[in-house]
C-alpha cells in the first residue's frame, strides 16, 4: 500500500514553516536580514516538537486492478503525461482541454509528492475552500480548472468530464490516511526570505545563463520530447513564449516563481539543500517573468476584493496608488503597509 517514506530534518520543515511569520515581524519592526534568519532559526527549534507526523507517499503500482483503482491510475497518467491525453495536438477535439504541452508534474514535481514542489497531496480535505481571487467559495474541480486555464493555458473541463473524475481520485488518494483537519508540512513552494529592494531581471539573466540555460535553453523555450512526435510534452519546458503558462497563472507571480525555484532548482535540488541563494532566486524569477508569455483576457474580474488581492499579482487594478512594475517585482513591504493602512481606513465612498 505504502512507498517511500519523506524522511526529512524535522528542523527544517519548522524552519520554512514558520518563516511566513516571521517575515511578517520583520516587516512591520524594520530589522536586517541577518536578524531574520537568526529569528528564523530560533522558530525552527520551537516549532520542531509540534510538527505533525511525516507522510507516506501512497504507491498508485502496488494498487488492485478495481475501477476505482484503474481511476486513480488514469489520474496519475494525466498528471506526468498531461499533453498526451488532454493536450492541444490530441487527435479527439473534445479533448483538447490543455492549451499548451506542459504537463501538471513539470510544476507539481514528483506526480505531485514532491514537499515545497507544489504538492497535489493533503488537499482532499481542504476543499472547498474560500478563493479570494473568485471571491467566493471554489471546490477542487474548481481549483483544477483555475491551473487549466492559467498553467495550461487552456479551457475548463466539466466536472463530470472522465478525466476531471480521475484527477480528483487521484488527488483524492494522495490524502490517503491524511486525518480532516490536518495540515501536512511542506505544501505549496516554500517561503524564504523577502528583498528590501526590487528584484533584478538583468542581475536575473547572469544567474539564467549560469544555472539554468543548460537545460531550459538560453531561449528560455525548452526541449521538447521526441520531435516530431510532439505529443508527450517536454524533457525539459518553456519557462515563457507561446508555449508558456499565462500571465494569470500562479507561477507568474514572482514571490511563488522565486520560492520554487530556490526549493526546486536547477531540477533535483531539494529543498532542504537549496542551490541558489535567497537573492540569486528572486532575480532570476524576475528575469524568468519579465518575458512575454499568453495574455489571459478578462484578468481584471479576479479579486472582486481588490484589498485581497495579493500584492505580487502582475495584473490590475490596484487598491494601493502603486503601479504595476513594483507589483511585479517589489519590493512588496511598501505595498503591504498601504493596503493595511487602507484596511484600518477604508476611502470614503466616491461621491456621486
Ligand atoms: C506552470 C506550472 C503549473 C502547472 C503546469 C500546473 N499547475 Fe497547478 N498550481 C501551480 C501553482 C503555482 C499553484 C499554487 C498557486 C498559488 O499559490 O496561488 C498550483 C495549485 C494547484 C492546486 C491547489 C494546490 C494547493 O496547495 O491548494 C491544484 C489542485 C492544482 N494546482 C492542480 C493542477 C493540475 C491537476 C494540473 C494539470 C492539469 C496543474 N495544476 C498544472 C502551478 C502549476
Ligand atoms: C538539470 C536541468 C535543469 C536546470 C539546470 C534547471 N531546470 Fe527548471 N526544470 C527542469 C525540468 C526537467 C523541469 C520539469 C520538472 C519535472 O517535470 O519534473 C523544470 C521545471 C521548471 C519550472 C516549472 C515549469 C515551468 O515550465 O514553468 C520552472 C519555473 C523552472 N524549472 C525554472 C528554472 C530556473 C529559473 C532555473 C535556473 C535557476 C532552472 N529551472 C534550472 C530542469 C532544469
Amino acid at each position: 500500500m505504502f512507498g517511500t517514506a519523506l524522511t526529512d530534518a524535522a528542523s527544517i520543515d519548522g524552519e520554512i514553516m514558520t518563516s511566513r511569520f516571521v517575515i511578517g515581524a520583520r516587516l512591520v519592526s524594520g530589522i536586517g536580514l541577518a536578524a531574520a534568519w537568526a529569528l528564523l532559526a530560533y522558530a525552527g527549534g520551537a516549532s520542531a516538537q509540534q510538527r505533525p507526523s511525516d507522510w507516506i507517499v501512497p504507491d498508485v503500482t502496488t494498487l488492485s486492478d478495481s475501477p476505482a483503482n484503474q481511476l486513480i491510475r488514469k489520474g496519475r497518467e494525466l498528471v506526468v503525461a498531461t499533453p498526451s491525453l488532454i493536450g492541444p495536438n490530441v487527435g479527439d477535439a473534445s479533448k483538447r482541454f490543455a492549451g499548451n504541452n506542459l504537463s501538471c508534474s513539470n510544476c507539481h514535481l514528483s506526480a505531485g509528492t514532491r514537499k515545497f514542489g507544489l504538492p497535489l497531496f493533503g488537499l482532499a480535505h481542504l476543499f472547498p475552500q474560500y478563493s479570494a481571487r473568485k471571491g467566493g467559495e471554489i471546490t477542487i474541480e474548481d481549483r483544477v480548472n483555475s491551473c487549466m486555464t492559467r498553467s495550461l493555458n487552456g479551457r475548463e473541463m466539466p466536472d463530470t468530464a472522465p478525466e476531471m473524475r480521475a484527477l480528483v481520485a487521484y488527488i483524492d488518494f494522495l490524502s490517503t490516511n491524511v486525518a480532516k483537519g490536518e495540515t501536512l508540512p511542506g505544501l505549496g513552494a516554500g517561503s524564504m526570505p523577502e528583498l528590501a529592494r526590487a528584484a533584478d531581471p538583468a542581475r536575473g539573466s547572469v544567474i539564467f545563463g549560469n544555472s539554468c540555460a543548460a537545460c531550459h535553453g538560453t531561449d528560455g523555450l525548452g526541449v521538447r520530447r521526441s520531435l516530431p512526435t510532439t505529443d508527450l510534452g517536454y524533457m525539459v519546458p518553456p519557462l515563457w513564449g507561446a508555449d508558456s503558462f499565462n500571465n494569470g497563472a500562479g507561477m507568474g507571480r514572482l514571490s511563488v516563481a522565486a520560492n520554487f525555484i530556490h526549493f526546486n532548482m536547477p531540477h533535483g535540488t531539494d529543498y532542504s539543500s537549496p542551490r541558489l541563494s535567497v537573492e540569486d532566486a528572486w532575480d532570476v524569477a524576475a528575469f524568468m517573468l519579465s518575458h512575454e508569455r499568453p495574455v489571459k483576457p478578462g484578468l481584471e474580474r479576479d479579486f472582486p476584493d481588490l484589498l485581497l488581492k495579493p500584492v505580487e499579482t502582475p495584473y490590475g487594478p490596484y487598491a494601493d496608488g502603486f503601479g504595476v512594475d513594483q507589483h511585479r517585482y517589489g519590493p512588496f513591504g511598501p505595498i503591504r503597509q498601504e493596503i493595511d493602512r487602507l484596511k484600518q481606513n477604508p476611502p470614503p465612498p466616491a461621491p456621486r
